[in-house]
C-alpha cells in the first residue's frame, strides 16, 4: 500500500494532485503538507501537517513516523520572485530538493520521488520553438539555474543510489483553485480575474510573447502517469519535456472577448518580459509522449471556457458557456 507525502500541498499544483491522489490511493495514505494551511477541503478530507521541507529532523520523524512510500516534493520560489531574492530562493530550491533525495537514499520505505522542473531550465541560447530534449541548457534566472541543477542532482542520485526520482518540465500552468504566486506565466492566470472581476487587465508581458502553456488538470494527470510509470520503460531521469499548447497574451485576450466582448488589454511590461524572452515558445515532448504515454486533452479554447467559468463561480457569478 502507498503511503504519499506532498510537500507544497497549498500551492497552485499540490492542492488539485493532493485531491486526485487521495482519489487513487484513499484519503488516509496522502499526507498533505506545506508551511501554511492548505485549503479547507484538504484538511477536511484527509491527514495534513504544517511542515518545513527545509527543517530535516522534521521531516525525517514525519516520513519515518507514517510510513512514507512515495514524496511528492513540490515547494519552491517561482521565477519572478526568486529574481526579487536571489540567494534565499536559491537555497531553498536547492536544499529542499537535496533533503528530500537524501531521505529517499536513506529511508528504504521511500520507493518513489517526485520532483518537478520547468521550462525555465533553457535560456536565451536555447533553440525556442519546438525544443528538444536534449538541447542547450543556459538560465538566465535564479530559479531556473536552481532547476537545471535540481535535474542534474536527480539524475545522479538516480544512477548513483538508484532514488527512484522522477520529473517533468512543466510549461506554465493554468488553474482556478489555488493562485499561483510569484511566476513569469501568471499573467495567463490573473487574466481571467481581470476579466471577470471589472472586464479589463493590464498585462505584464507584451503582446506578442508566445509561452507553453497547459491547463492543470492535464499537468496532474501526466504527473500521476509518470508516477505510475514502469521504471524501465524511463529513459530520461533528469526531467522530461511536457508541451501543451502555446499563445501570446493576444491570443488569449482574443479568446476571452469571445464570451466578453468588452474585455480590454493593455500591456506594461515588467522585469518578467526579459525572462519569458529568455524562454522556449513551444516544446518538443515527444520523448515523454513515446516513453510514458504523455498526452494533453484541454486546449485554449477549452481552457479559456472551464477557466471564465470558474473564475466566475469563485465570485458567485454563473456563466452560461
Ligand atoms: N510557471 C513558472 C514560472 O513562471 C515556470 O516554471 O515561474
Amino acid at each position: 500500500m502507498e503511503r504519499i507525502l506532498i510537500i507544497g500541498a497549498a500551492g497552485q499544483i499540490g492542492s488539485e494532485l493532493t485531491v486526485e491522489l487521495r482519489k487513487i490511493y484513499g484519503n488516509e495514505n496522502v499526507f498533505a503538507t506545506d508551511i501554511k494551511e492548505p485549503n479547507e477541503d484538504i484538511k477536511n478530507s484527509g491527514p495534513w501537517a504544517i511542515l518545513d521541507v527545509l527543517d530535516v529532523k522534521q521531516l525525517v520523524h514525519f516520513v519515518i513516523r507514517y510510513r512514507i512510500t512515495q514524496i511528492y516534493h513540490l515547494a519552491a520560489v517561482l521565477s519572478g520572485n526568486a529574481e526579487k531574492i536571489p540567494m534565499q530562493a536559491w537555497n531553498i530550491n536547492m536544499e529542499s530538493l537535496l533533503n528530500v533525495l537524501d531521505l529517499a537514499k536513506e529511508v528504504e520505505d521511500i520507493k518513489r520521488v517526485f520532483w518537478p522542473s520547468s521550462i525555465a531550465v533553457f535560456g536565451p541560447t536555447t533553440p525556442k520553438d519546438n525544443t528538444p530534449q536534449i538541447t542547450v541548457t543556459e538560465p538566465t534566472t535564479v530559479y531556473g539555474i536552481s532547476k537545471l541543477a535540481g535535474e542534474r542532482w536527480c539524475e545522479y542520485y538516480w544512477k548513483r543510489y538508484g532514488v527512484d526520482v522522477r520529473s517533468v518540465r512543466y510549461p506554465g500552468l493554468i488553474s482556478y483553485k489555488t493562485e499561483p504566486g510569484g511566476g513569469t506565466t501568471d499573467y495567463a492566470v490573473e487574466i481571467f480575474y481581470g476579466a471577470i472581476k471589472e472586464k479589463k487587465y493590464e498585462c505584464f508581458l507584451k503582446e506578442d510573447t508566445y509561452l507553453p502553456m497547459m491547463f492543470m488538470s492535464d499537468a496532474i494527470q501526466a504527473t500521476i502517469k509518470l508516477m505510475q510509470a514502469d521504471p524501465g520503460r524511463l529513459t530520461v531521469r533528469s526531467s522530461y519535456n511536457l508541451g501543451g499548447m502555446s499563445f501570446s497574451p493576444k491570443e488569449l485576450a482574443d479568446e476571452i472577448k469571445k464570451y466578453i466582448p468588452d474585455f480590454e488589454i493593455t500591456y506594461k511590461p515588467d522585469f518578467r518580459q526579459a525572462i519569458a524572452e529568455s524562454w522556449p515558445r513551444s516544446i518538443d515532448d515527444s520523448v515523454a509522449r513515446r516513453d510514458w504515454g504523455f498526452n494533453v486533452s484541454v486546449d485554449l479554447p477549452e481552457m479559456t471556457r472551464i477557466m471564465l467559468k470558474g473564475v466566475a463561480e469563485k465570485f458567485g457569478k454563473k456563466l452560461d458557456i
